[in-house]
């Protein structure tokens, strides 16, 4: 039996699961809307939702119970057979991305696995050549996942250090500096480019509307494939479904996972015409993409956001929420430098390493994560109510209206 006492579950963790994760605080045995439990018993508003995966909060009952139903019908049949819910699920996106395509998978970075490898095909129909149109280009501090492909486009040192050689083909320059990006993008060689519209890992950094249409229209003129990572900010997390749509760009195609399944993994990417054409039968495929389970988890995901209008809740409770946080920089502005993001994606840029002050706000319990070495991230689920805004506004103060710094 799994975990069966508290000291149990962290013993066997520590025994026998790999340390790729630095060992973890906490274990936690059950969540309910915003809060989460561990196993004393003791409860924590989780503004870290998993990293910005559970968009419902912790056991919606619509989601539970799509799940159940779906559990007990029919989990997997593989994609040599449809099920109901990926046609669903596919059309569904449709009604959010515009015309084109999904091609479904289990992560984010496997969907940022399959954007590279559109981005190669591109190049070959584009050069008429393999190998000779292959680069892509992507953002300094971006984050695009721990696979072969994400890992190469992901230009950070601690990422990388320890797996090289990695793959070849990629570019970075600096987020929301057009002149460098017009610098880099060659129409000869340059197969996509890869940007998050708000960065997560690198610190909450968003791309600017400017960058973004400046980009775009590069791209167009150049014939290389411009590429969304929503993996983070998408699915409803800045008050639009995408957060891109602020900026009134139209991707060729959106990379999308976390938030999607709300807790069950699933990933996608959404391509456009007329790039929804470059896969074709057997050049790319998954065991378990799309899966029944999956698929009714994320419909659940879409069809709550609709009927409890999430998307307006998010935009219409973030401003006064962001707002009172901006209150710590007046409370402490030898401590806290900044607060940005979006909607229910934000950053608190401290003066000091995050990492302690994540740790004294999980023991005030508040659930938070840490993010680029600067920022403490807070990624609410979309569920939150007011309330609970306000009270991680007022555990923030506390805890860093006491904090003295190292
Ligand atoms: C923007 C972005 N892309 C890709 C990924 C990788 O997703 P996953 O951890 O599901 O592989 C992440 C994960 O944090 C992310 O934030």
């Amino acid at each position: 039996m799994a975990g069966e006492t508290p000291d149990s579950a962290a013993a066997q963790y520590d025994r026998h699961v790999v340390r790729s994760y630095a060992a973890p605080a906490l274990t936690l045995v059950r969540g309910q809307g915003s809060h989460v439990w561990d196993a004393a018993g003791r409860r924590y508003l989780d503004f870290a939702t998993g990293i910005a995966v559970n968009a419902l909060g912790h056991s919606h009952p619509v989601w539970v119970r799509r799940v159940q139903e779906q559990a007990a019908r029919l989990t997997h049949v593989s994609n040599l057979y449809r099920n109901e819910g990926q046609g669903a699920l596919a059309a569904a996106l449709a009604r959010r991305c515009g015309p084109g395509r999904a091609l479904f998978c289990n992560s984010g970075a496997e969907a940022n696995e399959a954007l590279l490898k559109l981005a190669r095909l591109h190049g070959v129909r584009k050069s008429g050549q393999e190998g000779a149109c292959h680069v892509v280009v992507v953002a300094e501090k971006a984050f695009h996942g721990r696979t072969f492909g994400g890992m190469s486009a992901t230009p950070q040192e601690k990422i990388q250090k320890g797996f090289r050689p990695l793959l070849t083909g990629f570019t970075a320059a600096p987020l929301n500096d057009l002149a460098a990006w017009d610098r880099v993008i060659d129409a000869r060689t340059t197969a996509g480019v890869l940007i998050e519209t708000i960065q997560g890992e690198g610190g909450v950094n968003p791309a600017s509307q400017e960058f973004l249409r400046g980009v775009e229209r590069i791209c167009r003129e150049r014939n290389v494939l411009f590429m969304i990572d929503e993996i983070q900010c998408g699915v409803g997390r800045t008050g639009r479904f995408f957060a891109y749509e602020r900026t009134g760009i139209r991707p060729d195609a959106i990379a999308m996972a976390k938030g999607l399944g709300g807790g069950f993994p699933i990933g996608a990417i959404w391509i456009a015409p007329p790039h929804d054409n470059l896969f074709t039968a057997g050049s790319h495929g998954t065991t378990f993409g799309g899966g029944a389970l999956a698929s009714a988890a994320a419909l659940a995901v879409l069809e709550v956001i609709e009927q409890e209008g999430l998307l307006d809740k998010v935009t219409r409770q973030s401003a006064p929420w962001h707002e009172r946080l901006r209150g710590l920089v007046r409370l402490r502005p030898d401590l806290v430098a900044e607060v940005r993001g979006e909607g229910y994606m934000v950053g608190v840029a401290l003066k000091c390493d995050p990492v302690p002050v994540c740790v004294a706000l999980r023991e005030a319990g508040l659930l938070t994560a840490p993010a680029g070495g600067v920022v403490v991230r807070m990624l609410p689920p979309l569920t939150a109510s007011a309330q609970e805004l306000e009270e991680s506004v007022e555990v923030m103060a506390r805890v860093l209206g006491d904090w003295k710094p190292a």
